[in-house]
């Protein structure tokens, strides 16, 4: 028998605010058609002035526990993704920590944008199957509106806030891709494209946390094909055939990457979960409340095989591949 990292919980949180197309298209020189053509994004949700990234993942960690059965005594790790943390220090992972009440085990960020819950996953995964912990709550959790450039059309529209958080138990399997679990997972980074997507500041850089700054078009290239690749390293380490595939959940930046993605596995459209028309991209967050929204809305299931995977800042880029 080999340990396995089995999702027994699911919650997301979203901020109340809905912001639309067209009350962006008030603010600065775009329309609704742009934004729905180039990316599939009609609203997205943004926090509240005084809601931070904590009160989101608080509210996303504590709905994936009730879901589990568990409380906060429960948890051995707490490991949270995000690129928009409450304070430069301690981790927003430890705020957390301490809003649940838990007294023990470990908290800690995990900071690769995009990616940071697919980094997550993996550490997570790891630490359950080396008998470090027996579970693990996952969280991914952005407040990007505070870190948006609002006066630069081509990226202000892209991003929104939101949460969402697996728990994760300790069990076994036979090692075959039959088990329930996180049957592997794939991590990737090119520190050479560092500058393609980051904030133009930060604690040890410049002045104050800087607001975003991306080459849109090289990112979009970049994401399109290393998507491509690990989503082809996840098959072949298998040895399966993208038929196989039960659910793509993807990082939600940009629908016609996800389409992408999705044409490159044959997977037809209804097999794709695609989130980004209400929430845009949540960085960390997105594929957790992705996954989360479909498991609570039935479409997938116990037993199924679901491939999540992203690309992100740094850059960063992996997937994983979990039975649930
Ligand atoms: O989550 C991490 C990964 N992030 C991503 O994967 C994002 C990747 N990139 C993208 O999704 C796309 O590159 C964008 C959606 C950001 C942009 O789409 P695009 O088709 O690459 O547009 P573009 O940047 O080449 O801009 C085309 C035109 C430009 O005008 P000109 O120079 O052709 O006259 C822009 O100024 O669209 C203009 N434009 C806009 N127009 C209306 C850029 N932003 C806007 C806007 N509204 N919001």
């Amino acid at each position: 028998m080999v340990a396995r990292s089995i999702i027994v919980g699911c919650g997301t949180c979203l901020p109340a605010r809905v912001v639309t197309n067209h009350d962006l298209a008030r603010e600065v020189e775009t329309t609704d058609e742009w934004i729905v053509e180039r990316t599939g994004i009609r609203e997205r949700r943004i926090a509240a002035p005084g809601e931070t990234t904590s009160d989101l993942a608080l509210a996303a960690g504590r709905a994936a526990l009730d879901d589990a059965g568990m409380t906060a005594h429960d948890v051995d790790f707490l490991i949270l993704a995000t690129t928009t943390p409450d304070d430069t220090f301690p981790a927003t992972a430890a705020k957390v920590q301490g809003r649940l009440g838990m007294t023990r085990g470990a908290a800690f960020d995990v900071q690769a944008v995009c990616t940071g819950f697919i980094y997550a996953l993996a550490i997570a995964d790891n630490f359950l199957r080396a008998g470090q912990a027996r579970t693990a709550l996952v969280i991914g959790a952005e407040t990007f509106s505070r870190i948006v450039d609002w006066s630069d059309r081509a990226t202000c529209v892209l991003f929104g806030d939101g949460a969402g958080a697996v728990m994760l138990a300790r069990g076994e399997g036979k090692g075959t891709v039959a088990d329930r679990g996180v049957l592997s997972t794939h991590l990737h980074s090119d520190g050479s494209q560092y500058d393609i997507l980051r904030t133009d500041g930060g604690p040890s850089s410049t002045r104050g946390t800087g607001l975003v700054r991306m080459a849109g078009r090289e990112v979009f290239r970049q994401a399109v094909q290393r998507q491509a690749e690990v989503v082809d390293e996840v098959l072949a380490c298998h040895g399966l055939a993208a038929s196989d595939i039960d659910w793509l959940v993807p990082h939600q930046a940009n629908r016609r990457i996800i389409e992408a993605t999705g044409r490159k596995l044959g997977l037809p459209a209804e097999k794709v979960v695609v989130t980004i028309e209400r929430h845009a991209n949540t960085s960390a967050a997105s594929i957790p409340l992705a996954l989360c929204e479909a498991v609570a809305d039935g479409r997938i299931r116990r037993g199924q095989l679901v491939l999540v995977e992203a690309m992100g800042g740094g850059i960063t880029w992996g997937a994983g591949l979990v039975r649930m």
